[in-house]
Order: structure tokens, then C-alpha cells, then sequence
């Protein structure tokens, strides 16, 4: 058996997931195993490769715990031997296990005989199980100065300090250099902890090309790697690359002074010497413990297990009415009785308050904002959607100007109209051909920033609304946004919508461009000293912020760091992209400035939140929180990889990928915002420290797990697509575009997943060539001609066209901002309102003679789902053409039977000249109402 092209040994730096690469490798290893038994012995090349597979693999299995030294000895053996059977089976058990992670749970796992045999297992973690005897598995890295001789009695010294009493179970694996200590965070997501003895050596023990591929984007420069002791060193490598990570360090530096400094602040604990080995293995377990404890939730399932009356609202709670019913008695059979024995309307018995956290969901609270990166953070329990109506009622005041990207989420112009700011909109690049708005550039933020600096209103600009990453999976350049921002406009706070994105926060590779990845690293240049010196130079080239100077939109800008002040916000959707109940969401702050919002915050907080909140939601957050501290890694690891397989399934597929096609970054980014010239995840030649580079320097990064396929060419479009999807293949998707459907793959998410998707794009693909084989030319043109008006005839996207001067102070100015919380109440009076039909002449008359058709309403189509006219835009025939074409029929705020609900010229006519007031509720109008 020679080796088939595909089956040739894929480099590890093309993996997102270098442990998917190692699973993969394995797996042919099984494959040749298997090979070999059915009667390949004899081919000598089959076990050459076999031998050369398992030579390729070693390396990586040192820095892994399981299957071990002893199992790869045996596997060894038994290929040399010629032992082809129990070759094959000892193969296929170490691949099996190590795909499923049952050696977490399974003993058998560990065995080194086949089973039947009667060897005891020579490495053998005690107290895995099932049940409730079962301990969580993870792995502790050991970085020791020590000889390779001296490793089993490493290993066998921390495996001795085990006790039945501990709560979790760990193997250790030794390392003796830097490299192979950040190899081994890299490629192990089993690590949790790590142990590293001062005065181990630099360079890898392996000198493989692969793996310092892999290696070089993440290792510090050259002229920080002091000579002497690199521990700390290490320490804040690891740490960046996975902050969940506890690290300990045992020196024999002046441990005192080392403990205290700056360069020891990411170590959890420092021991002097050897001499600690029980304290380090306290320690280790305490670090776990405290990542695993999840306070709310510990308290809600002790609350459920005592036997209390309840004389309180919520007859569900304890569940009695129900499970007693004659009625609803399948209710309690379906939730089952934990759902009820855990709901109370108390905030007694140590459930703790929502709206006034001072106990358990305080603690759970903070442990959030550690996880997320943030200085605290707030649970929310009706979604992103209430989550962004807070941050925008803390920080603003009406009258306020918010600079924000009109495509995004409604419950943000929602939440403008509350607060009474005004939207300065901004359009998002379009991506006409797909239906779909792009994400929000830098330049014309800057450009608006600019123009109200030139007006004298930069001090009422307060706030910048981004969507990171949009629907389609946009991902902003964050740092760089927030550092131009800055420049112009010190104390500009920002509220970056990342509803979709919390999951980036666990990824090495996405977490630089979420809001508090990137405001940590600003955070740590502006504490640089070199900081200063780089602004002087940089001041001495570019001069004043000069509003008239319109070089400074195409000149990379930075903030003054003697005034700058960092204020961000975040808010993530948990249920979206991690494991809380539907609702469940959380405001992420890093505001240096917190302080002054904090009253309005609470007060805010206080107007959203439902003196009822969802306790079940309240759990399911500090529950998300624990998972992705302890295995966010490794989940967000394999939903990537296994996004960027599925795209590469469909394009390489030469069937499939003549009526489909998940569009690449190159297709979802315009070339002028990849300055990298990155295309594609995976594209020839694109390893991965490019790929890291890139996601440092270009404006836009599309998120990999976020797939767009294009479903135009196969004649279909989006809501079409979606219901075949479902109504035939059992897939469901939720968001679509005229000729694409959007498909996320989430933590959620497996291998048979994506080969069900896979099956269903061949499955169709197959039926459209059978279907235009059969049908004859009448059927070909029939089908070119719907192809053609899904991909080529697509309307124009209709951008902002600007507020109606009786909105604006000054209609002549540069700036857009609007008044629209008076549009929206001036709509409120209906005698101030009139409808015209979408298809009447009348419509099209008034688009041509006027008086200008100014909106009443938000109207939003689902898709595309962003607000095409808004209270108070003048309507543009663009946008009329736009929604003629549209064949959805979810459009909020519009009802066709009625027509467009506009606000009648008159009503407009009273207010001209009588602008209202910054944040004023509805202007004064005579209009009676009906
Ligand atoms: C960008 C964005 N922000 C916020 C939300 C609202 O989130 P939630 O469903 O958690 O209320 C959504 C919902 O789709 C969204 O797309």
C-alpha cells in the first residue's frame, strides 16, 4: 500500500489545533497498523512508514502524559517484532482514546496488555471512573534543570503524593527546556498547571521543523532571553499564550524579594528549593479547585437538597403543584425534579441578589471578569439585548453624540432612544454581492471623530459602538481601532458588541482582537516607559490633531499617554458561543474611570434587570465560566480546526464546490483591509506564524469558525437553502443572505457534524447534475438564468442616507448625529404619522417631487437584520429599491398591509427652526392626536 497524496503527512504548522494534527497522525498510524495485520506484513515500505509515523510522533508524545513512555515502548516492540495483530490493536486502542479523551475517564485505556490479558497496568491514574466516583483528569507540566534520566522518579515523586482524598487527579509530564515548555501548553490542552524549577536549559531537546513552526510566533525576542534564570521569563509566556494556566515556580533566587516583583505578578505561588514537594501538590490542587468552583452554582444544588417551605411567590419552586398535578404532572417528568427544587424567589438561604451581589454571585461575578480578562463583570439573564441597553443607559446622558455602525444590533439603537444620545451614523463596508454589510473601517471613524473636532462638539462624542465580530464574522482590528480613537478623542469609551465572540477570549490566536485581549495589550504599552518616547517621535512627525489635516485619516495615529484614558466595555452573548442557557450574558468593564459611571451604572442595571432573575441562567453562567477556565483551550481548539476543515471539505470537494462554496476570507474582506495579503485558512504557503501575522496587521481577520456558504450558484437562495437544509437533511442554520446561508461551528460541534453537512451539500449537489442532466436545455437555461439573478442581480445596499434637518442642530454640518429619541416620540402622536405603500405611486412620486419621506419607525429585515431606515432618516429611493427587492417576510416595524409609516411633512414643518433640544423627548407639536 503506497501512500495515497491526501494521506501524505500534513505539516503541524498548517493546524490551527496542533492536537488535532497529533490525533490525526495517530490515526494513520492505526490506519497502517491496520493495513499491516490484514496481511500487509510483507510490505516492507507499509512498515517503514508505520516506523517513520511513530518516530514523527515522539516528539509530541513527550510532551503528553498519555499513552506514555511505556506504550509507545510496546507499540514499538510490537511493530519490530512483526506482532502485526497486537500491533493493530494497540494502535487502534491509544487512537480511539486519545479521539474520544476516554483515557480521561477509562483505565482500560492505560492498560498496556489487550484485553483479557492479565498484566496490571503499568501507569495507571488512580480514581479515574464514572459516576460520582469520578475524578476530573488533567496533566501538570514539570519543567525541571534535571537529567532525562532523572524524569521517572520526577513523575513517580509527584504520583506518590496523591491521596484518596483529593478532589482531582493529575499525571505529570516532564520537560527540560523553555521550548519544549511552551510546546508542551501548545500542544497538551490536558495541562492545567505548571511547575518550573529555575535553571532549566533554552533550546528544544527536538530539532523538527514542524514543531518550531509552531513554536516561533509565540517565543519572546531574542534580547529578552537573559542569560541565567528563565523562569519568570517563562512564566509570562505561558501566560500569554494561556492565562488560565496556574504557574509555580520553585528557585532558589532570593524568593522574597522575587515573589513580590512585578516579573513574578502572573506566578501563583514561588517555593524556595526542593523542598516542597507536598506544598507544590496542595498548591496545584488548590489552583484547580479554585477554577472549578463554581459558588452559585455549589450554593443552588446544596439550596435544592434541603427540605425547605417555601410561603413565597413561584408555586414551580420545589415543584410540589406540579409533580402532584392531574394535569401538568409531565411537566415535572420532562424538566425532571432538579429544575424545581432549584427555583426560588428568595434571595435568602445563601441564593444571594442579582440586582445587589454581595455573596456567592459577587465571588462568581469576579471569577467571570478573571476569565474574561476583565476588572469585573455584571451576569445578565436577558441577553446581549438587555446587556448593551445597560452600558448604553450607565454611560450616557441625552445629548450625548455615540459614533456607531448603523448594521449593528437593534438593541443598540434601542438603547439610544432610551438614554436620549444621538446615533452618528457610519456605514460598514458593503459586500453587495453577498447582501450583506462588511464591518466598520478604522478611517471613517476617524474621519467622523474629525469632522465633530472640527464643529467644537469632540467633548459631546462620549461613545463608539462596535460589533466584534459581526454576524458573518468580521473580526476589528480592536488595538488599533481603540489607539486612533484615542488619539483624537482621549476619554472616547467604547462598547464593543461581542455577543458572538466570547468564546475568542480562549483562543491564543483570536484573543488578541477581542475588547479586553487588545486593552490588555494596550494597557501594557502605555506602562512601557519606551511608550513615551515612540508618542514624542511620533508627535514630532504628525504635529496637532488638526481636524483640516486630511493626511492623518491614512496615517496610523497615536494617543497622547499622558491624557489617554482606557474605558471599554464588552458584552458577550455566553449562550451564543459558550455553555450558559439561552439568555445568559455578561458586561465585561476595563474602564479606568469606572468610578464616575458606577451610580449610573447601578441605576441602569436596576432599570433592566427583572427583580425575578432566571436562577437557572444565573448558574448556567459561573458554570460556563468554569468550563472554558478549565477546558476553553481545548474546546475552542477543535471548534476551529474543525471550521476550517469543513471549509476546506466543501472547496476541494469537486462536486460539491461546483454549486457551493464557503467564501474565504479573500471573498469576505476586501484586499485594501488585508495588508497581509492573507486569503485563505490554509492556503499554500500560509503557515501559521503568518497566519498570526496577519491577524496583527490587517484591518479586518475573518473569523474561521463562521462560515459563509454561497449557495447562489447552486440556484438557490438563502431562506431557500435553509428550509431544504432542514426540511430534508435535518440541519439547522439560523442566519441567511440572498444567495448564502451563514453556518457556525461551535464548541459544540464534532467531526460527524461537519461530515452530515458535507453529506447534504454532495447529496444536493448530486440531485441539481441529475436534475439539469434530465431536464434538458430547457432546464440548463432555466437554471442559469435564476443562478444569474441570485449572484449578479443583487440590489445596491442602501447606506445611511442622513436624519431630517427638524432632527438636526445644524443640518449644514459634516456630522450626521440626529435626534431621533424626538423622531421616535414625535411618531408616538399618531396624527403626526401617514402610510404610504411600498408599491403605490404615490411613494414614488414624493421620492421624485417631494416633500421628502421621512421614517417613522425602526424597519428591520430578518435577514439582513440591521435597521434600514431608523426615526427620523429621510428615506432614499436606494432604500425603497432595496426593500422592493427584498423577499423576507420578517420585516419589524413595517406592516405591509398598512405601508411605510412616515412622519407627515407638516408635523415636520412645525418643528423647523425649532430643533429640539439635545435629548429633549419629543418636540412640542400642535398636532392632535387621533
Ligand atoms: C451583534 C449582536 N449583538 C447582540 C445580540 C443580542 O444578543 P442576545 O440574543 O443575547 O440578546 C445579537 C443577537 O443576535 C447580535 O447579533
Amino acid at each position: 500500500m503506497s501512500a495515497p497524496a491526501s494521506e501524505a503527512r500534513r505539516g503541524l504548522s498548517g493546524y490551527f489545533s496542533v492536537s488535532q494534527g497529533r490525533a490525526d497522525r495517530w490515526r494513520t498510524v492505526h490506519r497502517y497498523a491496520r493495513s499491516l495485520a490484514d496481511g500487509g506484513g510483507k510490505d516492507e515500505g507499509l512498515r517503514a512508514r508505520a516506523a517513520a509515523e511513530i518516530a514523527a510522533l515522539e516528539p509530541l508524545e513527550e510532551l503528553c502524559a498519555y499513552p506514555g513512555p511505556a506504550l509507545i515502548a510496546r507499540l514499538k516492540e510490537r511493530l519490530q517484532g512483526g506482532d502485526y495483530g497486537a500491533f493493530a490493536r494497540l494502535a487502534q486502542r491509544i487512537s480511539i482514546s486519545l479521539l474520544s479523551n476516554s483515557y480521561r475517564d477509562d483505565v482500560e485505556a492505560w492498560k498496556s496488555e489487550d484485553e483479557g490479558d492479565a498484566h496490571t497496568p503499568d501507569v495507571l491514574p488512580p480514581g479515574i471512573g464514572r459516576g460520582q466516583a469520578r475524578k476530573p483528569y488533567f496533566e501538570v507540566l514539570v519543567v525541571s534543570p534535571g537529567d532525562r534520566s532523572t524524569w521517572p522518579e520526577t513523575r513517580e515523586g509527584l504520583r506518590r503524593l496523591r491521596r484518596d482524598t483529593d478532589a482531582f487527579v493529575y499525571e505529570p509530564v516532564v520537560v527540560a527546556s523553555f521550548e519544549d515548555a511552551v510546546l508542551a501548553a501548545i500542544v497538551n490542552y490536558n495541562i492545567q498547571s505548571v511547575v518550573i524549577y529555575d535553571g532549566f536549559a533554552y533550546p528544544s531537546q527536538h530539532d523538527v521543523q514542524d514543531l518550531r513552526e509552531v513554536l516561533g510566533p509565540h517565543m519572546p525576542a531574542k534580547k529578552d532571553v537573559a542569560d541565567g534564570d528563565l523562569g519568570t521569563l517563562l512564566a509570562q509566556v505561558l501566560r500569554a499564550y494561556r492565562p488560565e494556566l496556574d504557574v509555580y515556580l520553585a528557585t532558589d533566587r532570593d524568593v522574597g524579594a522575587l515573589a513580590g516583583s512585578d516579573e513574578a505578578a502572573c506566578i501563583r505561588r514561588v517555593f524556595y528549593g526542593l523542598e516542597e514537594m507536598l506544598e507544590i501538590h496542595l498548591s496545584i490542587l488548590d489552583g484547580i479547585s479554585d477554577r472549578y468552583a463554581t459558588p452559585y452554582f455549589d450554593n443552588l444544588k446544596k439550596y435544592a437538597q434541603r427540605p425547605i417551605g417555601t410561603f413565597h411567590a413561584l408555586p414551580v419552586a420545589r415543584g410540589k403543584s406540579i409533580f402532584k398535578s392531574n394535569w401538568i404532572r409531565d411537566m415535572g417528568e420532562f424538566y425532571g425534579t432538579n429544575l424545581f427544587l432549584a427555583e426560588s424567589s428568595a434571595t435568602t438561604g445563601g441564593l444571594d441578589s442579582l440586582l445587589e451581589p454581595t455573596g456567592n454571585i459577587k465571588v462568581a461575578q469576579d471569577k467571570a471578569a478573571r476569565a474574561l480578562g476583565g476588572d469585573r463583570s455584571f451576569f445578565v439573564t436577558n441577553g446581549t439585548s438587555t446587556a448593551n441597553k445597560i452600558v448604553h443607559m450607565a454611560v450616557l446622558q441625552p445629548g450625548d453624540i455615540v459614533l456607531i455602525d448603523r448594521d449593528c444590533h437593534k438593541s443598540h439603537h434601542y438603547g439610544l432612544v432610551l438614554a436620549g444620545a444621538q446615533p452618528y451614523y457610519i456605514d460598514a463596508f458593503p459586500l453587495t454581492q453577498y447582501s450583506m454589510y462588511g464591518s466598520l473601517a478604522i478611517r471613517p471613524v476617524k474621519e467622523a471623530l474629525l469632522h465633530l473636532k472640527a464643529e467644537g462638539k469632540l467633548d459631546r462624542a462620549k461613545l463608539l459602538v462596535l460589533t466584534n465580530c459581526t454576524f458573518d464574522g468580521h473580526v476589528a482590528n480592536v488595538e488599533q481601532t481603540m489607539l486612533e480613537c484615542l488619539a483624537i478623542k482621549p476619554d472616547l469609551i467604547f462598547l464593543w458588541d461581542e455577543a458572538w465572540f466570547g468564546f475568542a477570549r480562549f483562543s491564543p490566536f483570536l484573543r488578541r482582537r477581542t475588547a479586553m485581549g487588545a486593552t490588555a495589550r494596550i494597557r501594557a504599552m502605555l506602562a512601557d516607559p519606551a511608550y513615551k518616547e515612540r508618542y514624542k517621535a511620533f508627535r514630532a512627525k504628525v504635529g496637532e490633531i488638526d481636524p483640516k489635516n486630511k493626511a492623518l485619516l491614512d496615517t496610523p495615529l497615536l494617543p497622547d499617554p499622558d491624557k489617554v484614558r482606557l474605558r471599554v466595555y464588552e458584552t458577550d452573548s455566553v449562550h451564543k458561543s459558550m455553555s450558559s442557557l439561552r439568555q445568559g450574558s455578561i458586561i465585561v468593564v476595563a474602564d479606568q474611570d469606572f468610578h464616575k459611571v458606577e451610580p449610573m451604572f447601578k441605576e441602569s442595571y436596576f432599570t433592566h434587570t427583572s427583580t425575578s432573575p432566571n436562577l437557572q441562567i444565573i448558574a448556567s453562567l459561573d458554570l460556563a465560566r468554569r468550563q472554558m477556565e478549565l477546558e476553553g483551550y481545548e474546546l475552542v481548539q477543535r471548534a476551529t480546526q474543525l471550521a476550517i476543515e469543513l471549509r476546506r471539505d466543501i472547496n476541494s470537494h469537486p462536486l460539491i464546490s461546483k454549486y457551493f462554496r464557503a467564501a474565504t476570507p479573500a471573498e469576505m474582506i476586501p484586499a485594501e483591509y488585508r495588508r497581509s495579503g492573507f486569503t485563505d485558512f490554509g492556503a499554500p504557503g500560509w503557515t501559521l506564524a503568518k497566519t498570526i501575522g496577519a491577524l496583527d496587521s490587517d484591518e479586518f481577520f475573518l473569523d474561521p469558525s463562521r462560515v459563509t456558504v454561497l449557495c447562489g450558484n447552486a440556484g438557490y437562495d438563502g431562506s431557500q437553502f435553509k428550509a431544504i437544509l432542514a426540511a430534508e437533511h435535518d440541519i439547522q442554520i439560523n442566519k441567511t443572505s440572498r444567495n448564502s446561508v451563514l453556518v457556525q461551528v461551535n464548541i459544540n460541534n464534532t467531526k460527524s457534524d461537519v461530515a452530515h453537512l458535507v453529506k447534504a451539500l454532495a447529496d444536493m449537489s448530486r440531485e441539481i447534475d441529475k436534475r439539469l442532466a434530465e431536464g434538458g436545455e430547457p432546464a440548463r437555461a432555466a437554471f442559469k438564468a435564476r443562478v444569474q439573478s441570485l449572484v449578479s442581480d443583487v440590489p445596491d445596499l442602501p447606506n445611511f442616507t442622513r436624519f431630517h434637518d427638524a432632527f438636526r442642530e445644524n443640518p449644514k454640518a459634516a456630522s450626521n448625529e440626529g435626534n431621533m429619541r424626538a423622531a421616535f416620540y414625535l411618531a408616538a402622536n399618531p396624527a403626526a404619522c401617514e402610510y404610504l405603500r411600498l408599491n403605490s405611486k404615490e411613494l414614488d412620486e414624493r421620492l421624485k417631487k417631494g416633500p421628502e419621506l421621512v421614517s417613522a419607525k425602526f424597519v428591520i429585515p430578518y435577514p439582513p437584520g440591521f435597521p434600514i431606515m431608523v426615526p427620523g432618516q429621510v428615506v432614499s429611493e436606494e432604500t425603497i429599491t432595496f426593500m422592493r427587492k427584498l423577499d423576507v417576510k420578517e420585516i419589524h416595524g413595517y406592516n405591509a398591509s398598512l405601508g411605510l409609516e412616515l412622519l407627515k411633512p407638516d408635523a415636520l414643518a412645525q418643528l423647523k427652526g425649532k430643533a429640539p433640544a439635545a435629548g429633549e423627548r419629543a418636540p412640542k407639536s400642535t398636532l392632535v392626536g387621533a
